[in-house]
């Protein structure tokens, strides 16, 4: 999931959330307190955090508002990811001070992968932001929203290598009340030339696995029925137990998430080709709550343009993985991040990846053309030589060769039957409920007397679209 959009998908996402959080934010009001408001962009990792920053929050006496004109505090956590995101926060930030200027008092913070990029040159820039907080400084917030309430403005960016946030319990704040993120590790080590990531969040580090293990026990008891494990690269999970030196890895803490209890079920993102291992695949295989579904995003399917990325396996190894997978788990789906346009990539080049998305036959990818970013290895390296209508072009084909693989995917579900998981009522319709099977694929159907949103159904195929499956309830 990638927010770059506030105008389409961050709309969606706050009516969504309106419906479906409203005891949340019933349950945390305080009438006469400060309240604040938060706006998340980019990827699941930092929807968590900000979940880390309303429970940081809450405990100083700020309540979370879904009414930005009532808030004392307006805090935007951001995305560095391609410069199409950056440009959207600037845009919500001009928004932001039409508000701030009607209301004295109010501040405004800036977190996240941005504040992280920018540092002190975002209180230059934008002159009406008062804080330019890091991902690894959220717990300095309080001090650093008195000081800004004084008239200083603040900036923390130090990056950590030990922060985890490991004992803060995340505050659930756009939840369904049915799935839940649990952040396992931070940061990465892994260097993509394009990737901005290393720089905005730091070295990698993983997570006390008790105190994951803890979380996902708690979500179980207030009803969750589904845990997303999240890392940018899950698979180099690695935390050694200080009383036994005994280390846990990826498939060990897999393993011990799925063992709180068969009714939750187990997701995971993102795996990284080079790292995910046969080891992981047959904890998968073996836990029927672990999802069969591995986000494992490819870039490019050329070897060439893959070893300028810095992804460090090529094509060869990465079919060989996608066969691993097909073979110890037969009805996995997998799904892929994709990069149009590199430096230097050449037609045939682009034409590996058509052939990658045919060959690992993807439920469904996330497609961006390549966007240069500053102090990256690809930046200060490699011409970003690619015409912006060609990279255009490039992206146009694989997203078309990833609908006919998506259809295709969802074809071969026709007539099957699925566990599906209740997770509300459907976009369209208040007479139809939404789930996702074990593939994560979106299933709809007819409501049924008895079921509920977070039971478990099954639910038979008999129509598909490139990004739906149509059924209905089999008792
Ligand atoms: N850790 C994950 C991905 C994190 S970023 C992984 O290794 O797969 C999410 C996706 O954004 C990446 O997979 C990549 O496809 C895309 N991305 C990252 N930097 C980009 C850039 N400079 N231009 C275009 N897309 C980019
Ligand atoms: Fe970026 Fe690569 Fe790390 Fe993913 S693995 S976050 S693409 S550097
Ligand atoms: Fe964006 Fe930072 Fe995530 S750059 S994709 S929010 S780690």
């Amino acid at each position: 999931m990638y927010n770059d959009n506030p105008t389409i998908k961050g709309l969606e996402k706050k009516v969504d959330e309106t419906k479906q959080g409203e005891v949340f934010f019933k349950e945390h009001s305080n009438d006469d307190g400060r309240k604040f408001y938060i706006e998340s962009y980019g990827c699941q990792m930092n929807f968590s955090d900000s979940e880390i920053v309303a429970s940081i929050l809450s405990k100083t006496g700020y309540s979370p508002t879904r009414n930005i004109e009532e808030s004392d505090l307006i805090l935007i956590n951001t995305c560095s990811i391609r410069e199409k995101a950056e440009d959207n926060v600037r845009q919500r930030l001009r928004v932001f001070d039409k508000i701030k200027v009607k209301r004295p008092g109010m501040l405004v913070g800036v977190l996240g992968c941005m504040a992280e990029r920018l540092k002190k040159k975002f209180l230059e820039e934008e002159k009406l932001v008062d804080m330019v907080v890091g991902p690894d400084a959220y717990r300095d917030l309080p001090n650093l929203i008195s000081r800004a309430s004084d008239g200083n403005k603040g900036v923390n960016v130090f990056l950590s290598r030990e922060e985890t946030y490991a004992e803060i319990s995340p505050l659930r704040l756009g939840s369904n009340g049915v799935s839940a993120f649990i952040s396992i590790m931070r940061g990465c080590d892994n260097m993509c030339s394009f990737c901005v990531v290393p720089f905005t969040r730091g070295r990698e580090r993983s997570r006390d696995a008790f105190s994951v293990i803890a979380e996902a026990t708690d979500l179980l008891s207030k009803g969750f029925k589904e845990v997303t494990l999240l890392g940018q690269n899950v698979d180099s999970y690695k935390w050694e137990n200080p009383e036994t030196k005994e280390t846990v890895n990826f498939a060990n803490l897999l393993e011990m998430v799925a063992t709180v209890s068969p009714e939750l079920r187990v997701r995971f993102s993102t795996s990284h080709p080079k790292d995910i291992t046969d080891e992981v695949l047959y904890t998968i295989k073996k836990y029927k709550n672990i999802c069969d579904y591995i986000h494992l995003p490819v870039q490019s399917g050329n070897s060439r343009v893959l070893e300028l990325m810095n992804r460090t396996y090529t094509r060869e190894w990465y079919k060989e993985r996608v066969e691993a997978i097909y073979r110890i788990i037969p009805e996995c789906a997998i799904s892929s991040d994709i990069i149009a346009g590199f430096c230097t990539e050449t037609e045939e080049e682009h034409q590996d990846t058509l052939s990658m998305i045919e060959f690992a036959k993807y439920s469904m990818s996330y497609m961006f053309t390549y966007s240069e970013r500053p102090g990256t290895v690809a930046a200060k390296k490699y011409p970003d030589d690619i015409p912006h209508a060609t990279k255009k072009r490039r992206l146009a084909e694989i997203i078309e060769v990833q609908s006919k693989a998506s259809l295709e995917s969802n074809q071969r579900d026709l007539d099957k039957s699925f566990e599906v998981l209740i997770e509300g009522d459907s976009k369209r319709s208040d007479k139809d409920f939404k789930g996702r099977n074990s593939q994560n694929k979106m299933v709809i159907f007819p409501k049924k007397e008895n079921y509920k949103k977070g039971d478990y159904v099954t639910v038979h195929i008999h129509e598909v679209t490139s990004a739906t499956l149509i059924g209905t309830i089999k008792d």
